[in-house]
């Protein structure tokens, strides 16, 4: 089914080109919302189990499922656990979906900014098998880590029946073992924000980037030593030709002369200036500010940002901000890395079917309308792509489609998060000069084999 199922528990690293052959547009805009999630109807008992054997329906896994008619039943109190960088964003869609008549009462918990810190605490209160986040809006590269612990409900069988609605790529990202353990929310690649009133024509390499980011405010992304830091050193490696893993996915391959020409890149701008200093601390919110304040000419970000900076209080930036695809690699390829959520339901969740019930309202034509039009979001069902709506409020839609279609996957595998720590924190030493972009590599691919060698 999905490249990712394909091949065996434990082996499953590898690292899977994603190319999507769809319509693309995306979003625009952020307004605030309000709090009072719980204003719903439906009384709080009546919380139906929902939970169901695995049976012929949920693919692969032996994983518990849940039948998708028990939604229709479904009430009662859930809670969904999601980023606080997009929570506006999550409420709103929570507000839309517990209506009186859904008889849902819906909190929301505000996770951690940090991809990283979100993980920790998930996996904190899974652990603990705490039913507390009945739904988390879980980052499109945390289901096979956490689908192979067992913490997820399989729900193979609701995703059957909606299949042919979503952008293929969104559904291999929440497939483990020929089973779906998540329902995708949004999807996400990287975008180059650039002022054009400081740059014509955006830069199409990264060389050409960072030579004009030198006197053009600099260049800001996500430095800082977590999963952003991945993200951003793999769009640049990949476009230069490098991998993380063998075709295989049993071996390291990060300490390669591609990774290298991308790493010394990175680490010679922030030596001459082309990118400030102060990149190193940051992740995807204090790139946005920074943008925000009108000081740096570029920025590396996803689509979220869009929606901010048509509201900037800085006039310069709102007036002359465009986005761009990110640049290739000189002699090398235009890449990207595909980000994104999905919906998962904890298998401690003491309300399954109303945690499903949420899922498919969070996901339908108008939840992908509310967060593409309002926050600048990025469907991931294919009718979106051609909601009058959606693309009138997306005008950077081109530059997103190119985005999307270049975006490869970043590596499947149960022990991704210490695979991706071993490039982050890694990486950042180089960026800053604390050890060379060689021993950052090579300290890289040691803590990268021994992560393989403990799955
Ligand atoms: C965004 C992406 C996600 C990525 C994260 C890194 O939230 O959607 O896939 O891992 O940023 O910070």
């Amino acid at each position: 089914m999905t490249t990712s199922s394909r091949v065996p528990r434990r082996t499953v690293l590898q690292e899977h080109p994603v190319k999507q052959h769809l319509r693309y547009t995306v979003p625009a805009l952020a307004s605030a919302c309000a709090l009072a999630l719980s204003a719903c109807g439906g009384d709080d008992g009546g919380e139906s189990s929902g939970a169901a054997g695995g049976g012929s329906g949920s693919g692969g896994s032996k994983a518990q499922g849940i039948d998708p008619a028990s939604i229709e039943t479904a009430k009662g109190n859930v809670t969904l656990c999601a980023p606080a960088l997009t929570i506006e964003a999550a409420k709103a869609a929570v507000k839309q979906a517990a209506t009186e008549a859904s008889g849902l009462k819906v909190d929301v918990i505000t996770l951690p900014d940090a991809a990283d810190e979100q993980n920790a605490q998930f996996v904190r209160r899974q652990r603990a098998k705490s039913g507390e986040c009945d739904v988390f809006e879980s980052d499109v590269v945390w289901t096979a880590q956490f689908a192979a612990q067992d913490w997820l409900l399989n729900v193979t069988d609701y995703v059957n029946a909606r299949k042919a609605e979503f952008i293929p790529s969104t559904l291999e990202t929440a497939t483990y073992e020929k089973s779906y353990f998540g329902v995708p929310e949004k999807t996400d690649a990287g975008l180059l924000y650039y002022r054009k009133d400081r740059t014509a024509t955006p830069p199409d390499t990264w060389q050409a980037l960072y030579s004009q980011a030198k006197d053009a405010g600099g260049l800001v992304y996500q430095g800082k030593a977590y999963e952003g830091l991945t993200v951003h050193f793999l769009e640049v490696a990949y476009g230069a030709g490098g991998k993380v893993l063998s075709d295989d996915g049993t071996k390291s391959e990060i300490n390669s002369p591609e990774n290298l020409a991308a790493l010394k890149l990175m680490a010679d701008g922030v030596k001459n200036g082309a990118v400030p200093k102060a990149v190193l601390t940051y992740q995807e919110g204090e790139s946005q500010q920074a943008f925000d304040s009108g000081k740096p000419g570029f920025m590396r970000n996803w689509p979220y940002a869009y929606s901010l900076e048509k509201e900037s209080k800085t006039e310069a930036v709102k007036k002359n901000f465009d986005v761009a695809p990110l640049p290739t690699f000189e002699g090398g390829q235009a890449a990207g890395v595909l980000g994104g959520s999905n919906l998962v339901i904890s298998k401690f969740s003491k309300n399954p079917s109303a945690a499903l019930k949420l899922v498919d309202v969070m996901t339908n034509a108008d939840a992908m309308r509310l967060r593409a039009t309002e926050y600048s979001l990025a469907p991931v069902l294919n009718e979106s792509y051609d909601d009058a709506e959606i693309k009138k409020a997306l005008p950077f839609s081109d530059a997103l489609k190119t985005a999307v279609e270049q975006a490869q996957a970043r590596p499947v595998s149960p022990a991704y998060t210490q695979v991706s720590t071993a490039i982050s924190s890694n990486v950042a030493k180089a960026l800053s000069g604390r050890t060379t972009p060689e021993a950052a590599l090579e300290a890289a691919d040691k803590a990268i084999s021994s992560a393989l060698t403990t799955f």
